[in-house]
């Protein structure tokens, strides 16, 4: 089997595995502890935009940037768990009619298709919430100040100055609120804030919950910096040239709704070139690491050359 001799491939399956079962543990239909009740159908919705799909890049960084620093277990990986429940809400409310209005998610019907509108807003919702109980549970790390850098951390990476502000700015550049036609350092900072910031924090977070020094801290999140500048391009290059079948997702809509990608202000060689150039600087960053840091370096790699 390939997968043997590919240390990465192996790891990034083994952490995805692990999640997917922490994930179904957070979203039985039992209520939780201090709850009152959990409603069949919000939970029937939450998992079916949580579980069984996606890569788990961003869990698979935050474990892997622990394991740099030799931490492993339950606490890395609760707060990858709290990463993915808010990208995943984050793709159910990217996906609704007055956002990308998109049809198809990880090979299945968007949540407001299988469900309804209202459902997959309010799915959005309590996968953020649940994700902030997560990283506020004990069991993510018995030290409070931790537990509170990571809150903090999430807080900041996925709401306005992050995930939420560059989805605005990704609606305005469709031009749906007057001037179009950013420039590519505009659509840089769009990108660091709608894809990159999260993916940012995810490396940080491994590096948080190790209890990791400001220096190292400092090292992973400029390793994210440039990962997640790479991971939108490539995205934005895969809705261009990738297949509906390979993607999970419809493909070829960026163009015709005008979204602002760099494969639009530099071609399609260009995009390539800065993601080959973001990978040398993801590299760079964890070069004082050595070789322990070659299966992060191999996660920047499989950014840019991913084909789903
Ligand atoms: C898709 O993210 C949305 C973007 C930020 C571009 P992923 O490509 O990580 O989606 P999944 O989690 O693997 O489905
Ligand atoms: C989405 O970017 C980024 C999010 C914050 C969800 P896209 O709109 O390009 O993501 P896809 O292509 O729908 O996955
Ligand atoms: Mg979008
Ligand atoms: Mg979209
Ligand atoms: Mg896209």
């Amino acid at each position: 089997m390939a997968d043997a001799e590919n240390p990465f491939a192996r790891r990034l399956r083994d952490c995805a595995q692990r999640i997917e079962n922490l994930l179904a543990r957070l979203l039985d239909d039992a209520p939780g502890e201090g709850e009152i009740a959990r409603p069949p159908r919000l939970m029937a919705a939450m998992r079916h935009a949580a579980l069984e799909g996606g890569k788990r890049l961003r869990p698979f960084l935050a474990v892997e940037a622990a394991r740099l620093f030799g931490v492993e277990g339950e606490g890395p990986l609760r707060a990858g768990a709290a990463i993915e429940l808010v990208h995943c809400y984050s793709l159910v409310h990217d996906d609704l009619p007055a956002m990308d209005d998109d049809d198809l998610r990880r090979g299945r019907p968007t949540v407001h298709k299988a469900f309804d509108e209202a459902t997959a807003i309010l799915v959005g919702d309590a996968l953020q919430t649940l994700a902030f109980e997560v990283l506020a549970g004990e069991e993510t790390h018995p030290d409070a100040e931790i537990r509170a850098a990571l809150t903090l951390g999430l807080a900041r990476s996925s709401g306005l100055g992050g995930m939420v502000g560059g989805q605005m700015l990704d609606l305005a550049a469709e031009g749906r609120y007057g001037r179009r036609d950013l420039a590519p350092d505009e659509i840089r900072t769009l990108q660091a804030m709608k894809t990159g910031a999260i993916l940012a924090f995810s490396a940080e977070a491994g590096s948080i919950v190790a209890g990791a020094g400001a220096q190292d801290r400092a090292r992973l999140l400029a390793y994210g910096r440039a990962l997640g500048a790479a991971f939108q391009i490539a995205d934005d290059i895969l809705d261009r040239e990738a297949s509906a079948q390979e993607l999970g997702k419809a493909v070829g809509k960026d163009e015709g709704r005008g979204k602002g990608t760099l494969v639009d202000a530099l071609g399609v060689d260009g995009a390539r070139r800065e993601c080959d150039r973001l990978v040398g600087q993801a590299q760079d960053a964890l070069a004082p690491f050595g070789d322990r840091s070659a299966i992060l370096v191999e996660a920047a790699r499989f950014t840019v050359a991913r084909r789903n």
